[in-house]
């Protein structure tokens, strides 16, 4: 028999239970608001990612409510301390953003910037240790040597939407953000620098191993 999308998702679900109240609210609020947080799936999957690598200078590229971050710094606290950098253009975005990070209680570890992403990425003092991109789609391809500069040899980029609700595979679809999806798989795939997989995770996280 085989398994269907959904059965996959629900399984994934079904092993990503938390009883964390912060994100629960959060996940609560994203789907009555249709926001595309990466949910609980994804969100094990980056802490582990932090934990396994004890990580503990993470960049958020492109952030929202606070709820990748709150995963990140959850892993930080627990590799020894750090900072989790988040950044987003909306001040309300980052205003409850702070709010959500802080009544978690990991305001300590974060650090808030409204600004653009990449720009911000470049101006800041690496190397990190995970780089998690979750950008405009279409501003993909330009971030990546962006971040391969800022990430250490052995440091994960984590890349969000690496299928695009199947966009991808539709070769009719042109669009600046399916083409930005596709265009940074290919030069990763270019790159012998770096190690690669695509986790079929919601709509697909690739883990890219900086290994030179
Ligand atoms: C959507 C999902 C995302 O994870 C994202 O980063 C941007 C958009 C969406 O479902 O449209
Ligand atoms: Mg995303």
């Amino acid at each position: 028999m085989a398994a269907t999308y959904e059965q996959i998702s629900a399984y994934h679900a079904f092993l990503s239970q938390h009883d964390d109240p912060v994100l629960k609210r959060m996940e609560v609020e994203a789907a009555r608001d249709r926001f595309p947080i990466i949910g609980p799936a994804a969100g094990k999957f980056c802490y582990l990612m932090a934990r396994a690598t004890g990580a503990r200078r993470i960049f958020e590229l492109g952030s929202g409510y606070g709820y990748s971050t709150l995963w990140f710094a959850r892993a930080v606290r627990e590799n020894g301390g750090g900072v989790v950098h988040h950044t987003v253009w909306d001040e309300e975005l980052s205003r409850r953003a702070r709010a959500n990070v802080g009544e978690a209680g990991y305001e300590d570890l974060v650090q808030f910037h409204v600004a653009e992403a990449v720009q911000t990425l470049m101006d800041a003092e690496g190397p990190f240790d995970i780089i998690f991109n979750d950008i405009d789609k279409d501003g993909y391809p330009a971030s990546l040597p962006v971040m391969k500069e800022k990430l250490r040899v052995g440091g994960l980029i984590l890349i969000d939407n690496m299928i695009w609700h199947g966009a991808i595979f539709d070769p009719s679809d042109q669009t600046p953000a399916t083409q930005g999806v596709r265009e940074f798989t290919h030069r990763l795939m270019a790159d012998t620098d770096f190690l690669f997989q695509l986790i079929p995770v919601r709509d697909g996280i690739i883990a890219a191993l900086r290994v030179a």
